[in-house]
């Protein structure tokens, strides 16, 4: 086994079982009273499995069985392992938006692993939320943990075509409302694009996430790219198990990992993988808790860098199963090696450079080589200009190369609703030159910045043929999603961005290349507007809402709530009760 730093009285938990008095017999008679047997837990490491497994979290259905099977690991390297069911935030399910819920999974796994006597933790999530949530909870803990991704599902299939979650979805429904494709169609396309548990098995935000935490060094060497119902899935659980126990030994700790230069690796993967917008949202508040600044226009600048090497839907043909066999993350990270610090600390003990060390591609039309590349620079962009002064984001691979340059008048939604009421009227004024804007779609707006962002064709230019216009919004947008959508607009339109003083006809410019988003209103014109403008009321006065809108940041800080930035540690809890 590994040098132990710790003795058994060093442990956390000890301070729970360990003592002779009052509340350690309590503690120990609790244990005993659940039919463990005192060489269950004595002087042995308390492993949590903060699961967040749910009957409404399709994503994560195998997390009961794959929470034995990280016990299994733990009892096998001589820990003892207890399941902590936390909020299973579901992307599919949750309204307004997951978002909302995103910081509230971040404080309970914290304040779970505080309040209970935990020594290191085995962090068990996968869906879009629950990867930046977990992390960022368990960082502001500081215990020593592994991040176990819950793998990407099967390839969809409908008629033999392969299936992209969300992103054929997307596809098929412009198909349907465009009157090429019949109701049953769209029924049978509905029964083949989820054919099994795991989380979207696109380059969407959960595949994205799960990527940028394996680069960070939390999760095993691998584990990000495995199909969660391939049988190497439950063997990765069970080691995890066996590793968590052996990291709290050497009291391997998440600040061993969360350096700059490993959340710079984070930042160029995503690039390479055209990932998801929501990165940049995630990212920054992941970094945020570990007390590394980051900002978008960190972002930017890594993109220079950074081609595009994954050929993964949004932005290009596979799924993550063919990732997996192409040689999965690992691989990846081989063809950039050069432009990644392979000195970065791992969970298992090792530096990123050796666990990729004999990491290889094995179909280079999946994951492409540099001068194959789908694109020399990276997937993401911030904009910046006087619509968007604190920065906006898009994804270009996803959008149609000619409108990456576009000028054009805009048509003004002033929120969702208004949006679904006349996007597809006869009367709504616009052609495929129309810049389409929705206002109050960000973390107040909307509330919890819903990834409204792709906001969809009029149906009068659908029937025309047209697949994509320029689209901008301070929502998000999925990480399935595709199209000249502008993003994260910042200050957002709800607390009197300028988003929110637009009006049909003004023209907006959009240059990718230049990296401006530029309202063509002149500065006097928008202070008589500013001075007009009137904020809405508050959608919460009380509960989880009230707290939410209280404290929510932009953005461009990443939506964390502004009293769980990094700071002073907050004082372990006294076990005298
Ligand atoms: Fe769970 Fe997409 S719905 S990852």
């Amino acid at each position: 086994m590994a040098s132990h730093k710790l003795r058994p009285e060093d442990l956390r938990s000890h301070r729970w079982f360990g003592g002779g008095d009052l509340s350690s017999q309590g503690h120990r008679s609790r244990a005993l009273q659940m039919g463990y047997g005192r060489e269950d837990f004595t002087s042995k490491p308390v492993i949590a499995i903060i699961n967040t497994w749910s009957d409404l979290l399709p994503c994560h259905a195998h997390f009961r069985t794959r929470a034995e099977e990280v016990k299994r690991g733990v009892w096998q390297s001589g820990g003892f392992p207890v399941e902590l069911p936390v909020m299973a935030v579901s992307e599919t399910f949750q309204k307004p938006t997951s978002m909302m819920y995103r910081n509230f999974l971040a404080m309970e796994t914290e304040e779970m692993l505080r309040s209970h006597p935990i020594d290191g933790a085995v962090l068990m999530g996968g869906c879009d939320k629950t990867t930046p949530g977990l992390v960022m909870g368990a960082t502001s803990m500081g215990l020593p943990f592994i991040y176990l991704p819950a793998g990407p599902m099967l390839r969809g299939n409908w008629k033999g075509e392969q299936l992209g979650s969300g992103t054929d979805r997307w596809k098929y429904w412009a198909e349907l409302r465009a009157g090429r494709i019949t109701e049953d169609d769209w029924r049978e396309v509905e029964e083949g694009i989820a054919r099994s548990y795991g989380h979207c098995m696109v380059m969407g935000t959960a595949s994205t996430m799960t990527s940028a935490v394996e680069t960070l060094g939390l999760t095993l060497p691998g584990a990000a790219s495995i199909p969660a119902a391939d049988s190497s899935h439950p063997r990765m659980a069970t080691a995890t198990g066996r590793r968590i126990v052996e990291m709290v030994w050497e009291d391997l700790r998440p600040a061993a990992m969360l350096t700059p230069q490993a959340f710079d690796n984070a930042i160029k993967v995503v690039h390479a993988l055209s990932g998801s917008t929501n990165a940049l949202i995630h990212l920054v508040a992941m970094a945020g808790r570990a007390g590394v600044k980051l900002d978008w226009d960190h972002f930017d600048k890594l993109s220079e860098q950074v081609p595009v090497l994954a050929n993964l839907r949004p932005a290009g043909q596979y799924l993550m199963e063919d990732f997996y066999y192409a040689g999965g993350l690992r691989a990846l990270l081989k063809e950039i090696e050069s432009l990644l610090d392979t000195k970065c600390m791992t969970v298992n003990g090792k530096t990123l450079g050796e666990n990729i060390a004999t990491a290889k591609v094995n179909n280079t039309d999946v994951i492409r080589s540099r001068e194959k590349a789908l694109s020399q620079t990276g997937g993401l962009a911030v904009l910046r200009g006087n619509l968007a002064p604190d920065g906006a984001v898009i994804k270009p691979l996803a959008a149609e190369a000619r409108l990456l340059k576009h000028t054009g008048p805009a048509v003004v939604f002033k929120d969702y609703p208004d949006l679904r009421a006349r996007i597809d009227s006869d009367d709504l004024k616009v052609d495929e030159n129309s810049v389409l804007v929705m206002q109050n779609a960000g973390p107040l707006g909307a509330p919890g910045m819903p990834e409204w962002g792709q906001l969809p064709i009029p149906k009068k230019l659908l029937q025309k043929g047209i697949r994509d216009m320029v689209r901008i919004s301070d929502a998000r947008m999925s990480g399935t999603s595709y199209g000249t959508c502008v993003l994260h607009v910042t200050p957002e339109a709800h607390v009197g961005g300028p988003l929110a003083l637009v009006k049909d006809g003004d023209l907006i410019e959009l240059d990718v290349a230049a990296r401006k988003l530029e309202l063509k209103v002149g500065p006097e014109e928008l202070a008589k507007r500013k001075a007009a403008w009137k904020p809405r009321p508050p959608h919460y006065t009380r509960g989880y809402g009230k707290v939410f809108s209280d404290h929510v940041t932009q953005a461009n800080k990443g939506c964390d709530f502004d009293f769980l930035h990094a700071g002073a540690p907050t004082p372990d809890p006294d076990t005298h009760h």
